[in-house]
């Protein structure tokens, strides 16, 4: 996720790109750039931090006027947030100059060609790559900017939306996606680029959404030529005139962000999973498990340190790990491992979950383990986080920035890192046999489009929370991998909709909380044909036969719990590793729409932080 905004056309594009930039900023803030093509030389000014950081070092840097432009701000996937990594990136020429939303997955082999061939790189990042395998194109063909991006996406892996100019051609820019959104608008004379359509709703309502694996080649007095990446073909494309408002537009449309993100589930873990899971040959590649292969195998066991949503995650992790890689896993609230003096050795791998990269409890949880000589590995979404700083090694979630607090596609992503990790520690220890490998690799590649199917209960999960809005006290129950999920669902549905919620594993009910159970008490029972199903059908067997008001989360098809559940929302099949990552989707919508009818403000709930930095 990030933002980028172009311009080209006769008014001076400089305050359109920065006002764009502040605009995109929720997609991505941890560094800025900005472009100026003044008639003669490129103007380039760059910095880490926020658009309003780039405004001031660009008023000292550079002259700003132009009336071609393009910018960026960042949301870094490779390459610490740092002056040098900021877009945009020049060609080793000099003369193109490249901004760029998403992940070159395929960007190391094509560095090492590139160097061959004598270009030198001066940031970390897959984006300076692209730009200088424009430029070798350009270079060894001797063609025109278009073509070149043309033939060089074709060797591209990954996921781009790129806005790319070149000083020898000054009167163009071209544009490009796939994978990542991409938003043309039309103007009188002119025309902006943008990854949604804030940045130029107040110039123009009609707009071009690229489609994927879709370029345009955009001209100064010339219509807007836009082709097929993959053949160069002549597309039509469909302009578009936009009613949204610019709040509406920064939502995509939702209502809130966490509904937007509960949405953007599919594409995050894919983006995830992008070149890392290879599915059809068999491998998982993660560089920081790589480089530490051995001290996960020699470990004695992973301890997994976190908070609130992210410890849920490390929960299902502790399953997924010891069902996998039959290594031993304990997981701890980081607010009580910090402070209980934990037995600690140097054969110990603590494995910290964090969203935000900035939990106190779950970084002083880190310097502890770090003290006593155990090895620690980070899950963070933020690159260059406090937390991804301070752990000896790790591997990053794509999720993109997570506005709403309450977290829904951090959970997701999370549990996709850890099961690529439980999955490569797996196959490097012989633990799952070469079928069942290959099986959740398979799998693991259509969660995205199951996640998808899943989101198609938002219509029953609406409704049925028009049933249960005014409940005082819900439990959620779940069984093996869905004890964790039963436990989120409750913490999602307390944080933003205020009821009091517990999570319970299902067989538990009979020590105690069924004393709880009556005609008012709703119960959430997470009951996939997978895993435990003749037993969760026992337990529901038990609440009925105290009246309990039951909602059942089932695979698709099912006909047992029908019978029983006075509510039932059905979900795509998957394996039982797997089902907390498609389980989840309906708890996240049911608790999102029972607090949009409570009035709740879903987005920012009373008493709570996106991220607590304090104790
Ligand atoms: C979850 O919806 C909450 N926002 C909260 O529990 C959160 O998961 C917790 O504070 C941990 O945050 P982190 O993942 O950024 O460390
Ligand atoms: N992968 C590029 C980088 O890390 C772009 C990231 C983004 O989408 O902001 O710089």
């Amino acid at each position: 996720m990030c933002g980028i905004v172009g311009y080209i056309g006769y008014r001076e594009a400089y305050p359109i790109v920065i006002k764009g930039l502040k605009r995109l900023e929720y997609r991505g803030y941890d560094s800025a750039g900005v472009m100026i093509y003044d008639g003669e030389s490129i103007k380039l000014s760059k910095t880490k931090g926020k658009v309003a950081d780039l405004e001031e070092r660009a008023s000292k840097e550079i002259t700003t006027n132009g009336t071609i432009g393009i910018g960026h701000t960042r949301w870094a996937t490779h390459g610490v947030p740092n002056d040098v990594n900021s877009h945009p990136h020049l060609s080793n020429s000099g003369d193109l100059v490249i901004i760029h939303n998403g992940i070159i997955e395929n960007y190391a082999p094509l560095k090492v060609e590139l160097i061959k061939r004598g270009y030198v790189f001066h940031s970390d990042t897959d984006t300076e790559v692209l730009v200088n395998l424009i430029e070798e194109v350009q270079k060894k063909e001797n063609i025109k900017l278009g073509k070149a991006v043309q033939i060089a996406l074709n060797q591209v892996v990954g996921a781009y939306a790129i806005a790319v100019f070149d000083k020898k051609n000054p009167d163009e820019i071209v544009a490009a996606r796939l994978g990542s959104p991409l938003a043309i608008g039309i103007g009188e004379g002119e025309y902006f680029i943008a990854s949604d359509a804030s940045p130029f709703i107040e110039y123009t309502s009609n707009a071009v959404y690229l489609e994927d694996g879709e370029m345009a080649v955009i001209r100064l007095h010339k219509e807007m030529k836009v082709r097929k990446i993959k053949d160069d073909s002549l597309v039509n494309p469909i302009i578009q005139e936009l009613q949204m408002n610019l709040e509406q537009i920064e939502k995509g449309g939702y209502d809130h962000f966490m509904l937007k993100e509960i949405y953007e589930q599919p594409s995050v873990i894919k983006d995830t999973y992008r070149g890392r899971l290879h599915a059809n040959e068999g491998i998982i590649q993660m560089a920081g498990v790589e480089d530490n292969l051995e001290k996960f195998l020699n470990a004695d066991r992973i301890i997994i340190v976190a908070c609130g949503t992210s410890w849920h995650a490390g929960l299902v992790a502790e399953y997924i790990f010891e069902e996998f890689a039959r290594i031993s896993v304990e997981v701890e609230y980081a607010s009580e491992f910090r402070y209980r003096n934990p037995i600690i050795n140097s054969k110990d791998v603590v494995i910290a979950i964090s969203q935000s990269g900035e939990t106190a409890d779950t970084m002083a949880a880190i310097k502890l383990a770090k003290e006593q000589g155990a090895f620690v590995f980070g899950v963070c979404n933020v690159v260059g986080s406090s937390i991804s700083r301070e752990t000896h090694a790790g591997a990053y979630t794509h999720a993109g920035p997570e506005i709403g607090v309450a977290s829904t596609k951090a959970f997701t992503t999370q549990i996709t890192v850890l099961t690529m990790i439980a999955l490569r520690l797996a196959k490097a220890k012989g633990t799952l046999s070469q079928s069942d490998f290959h099986m959740y690799l398979q799998e693991l590649e259509l969660i995205p489009e199951k996640v998808r199917e899943a989101l198609e209960t938002n219509d029953k999960a609406k409704e049925i929370a028009e049933t249960f809005k005014d409940a005082p006290n819900c439990l959620y129950l779940g069984r093996g991998y869905n004890f964790p999920v039963a436990l989120e669902g409750a913490l999602k549905l307390k944080e933003i909709s205020y009821i009091h919620a517990e999570g319970y594993p299902a067989a538990e009910m009979k020590h105690g909380p069924i004393a709880l159970i009556d005609e008012q008490m709703p119960v959430v029972v997470i009951a996939p044909k997978q895993g435990h199903y003749d037993k969760i059908v026992s337990n529901i067997q038990e609440i009925k036969s105290r009246s309990g008001r039951i909602i059942a989360v089932v695979t698709k098809g099912d006909t047992q719990v029908r019978e029983l559940a006075d509510y039932v929302i059905e979900i795509p099949e998957t394996s039982d590793a797997l089902s907390p990552l498609i389980t989840t989707i309906p708890l996240q919508l049911l608790s999102y729409h029972i607090a949009v009818l409570r009035g709740c403000n879903v987005d920012q709930p009373r008493n709570l932080a996106k991220s607590v930095t304090v104790e």
